[in-house]
């Protein structure tokens, strides 16, 4: 199996990090070529930097470590190569509000994990993970013990869940679905189980308290 992240930013670096320390082998794909090689270099031999071209061609799991509107521009690009595509969508689909805080760019009632997932083509595998945390405790709350259930993923797709579960395990963390991508909302920032809402990372056993 194939994973590949897109955009290397704060929380694609972190989760290519937490992958290769997990096992896992990864492509990297950004924009900034010679910065995508040397984030590789530094991670070792598991680590692949190649374009988005390619991963979007080689992934069998391509997670869109990219801002809202970019995934949204990407699936417009690429859509069309990504049925059969495990596409796993870490985003908060929100933008600065001037006063230092951050304001949500969609309707209240509605989720970055189902807007991008209606945007894919038939046959994609949408699968919503990996920004219910801050970037930081990506690493600082990994592997953990007890562990912590960062890992809260959603997705109608049981088959996409189970590898991405994996890969939440890889990257240090329990894996814990909440259902399909319908309860997107509630992992995504200022949904209840949000780490930005619940102030803390919370352990597996917590978590499970909190579905
Ligand atoms: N930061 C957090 O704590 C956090 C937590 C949870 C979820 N998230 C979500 O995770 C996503 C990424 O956030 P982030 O904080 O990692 O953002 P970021 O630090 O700004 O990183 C985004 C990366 O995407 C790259 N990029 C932009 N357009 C691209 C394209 N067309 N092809 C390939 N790469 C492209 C950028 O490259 P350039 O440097 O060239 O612009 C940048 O490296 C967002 O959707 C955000 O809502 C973030």
């Amino acid at each position: 199996m194939t994973t590949a992240i897109v955009g290397l930013g704060n929380i694609g670096s972190r989760l290519a990090t937490g992958l290769v320390e997990g096992g896992e082998s990864v492509l990297l794909a950004g924009r900034d070529l010679p910065g995508t090689k040397e984030l590789a270099g530094r991670l070792g031999e598991r680590a692949t930097a190649v374009s988005v071209d390619e991963a979007v061609d080689r992934a069998d799991v391509l997670i869109l470590a990219v801002w809202f509107e970019t995934i949204k521009e990407l699936i417009a690009q690429y859509g069309d190569r990504l049925s059969g595509t495990i596409v796993v969508d870490p985003s908060n689909p929100i933008a600065p509000d001037g006063k230092g805080g951050f304001t949500k760019i969609i309707p209240a009632g509605e989720s970055s994990g189902q807007i991008i997932a209606g945007l894919l083509p038939p046959g994609a595998r949408p699968v919503k993970a990996f920004g219910t945390l801050m970037a930081e405790s990506l690493i600082t709350a990994a592997n953990r013990t007890p562990r912590r259930a960062v890992g809260f993923y959603a997705t109608d797709d049981t088959g996409a869940g189970e590898t991405v579960a994996r890969l939440i395990s890889a990257a240090g963390f329990d894996p814990l679905s909440v259902g399909g991508i319908d309860q997107s909302l509630r992992i995504e920032v200022f949904g209840d189980l949000h780490e930005g809402t619940l102030g803390t990372v919370p352990t597996a056993d917590e978590a499970r308290g909190l579905l």
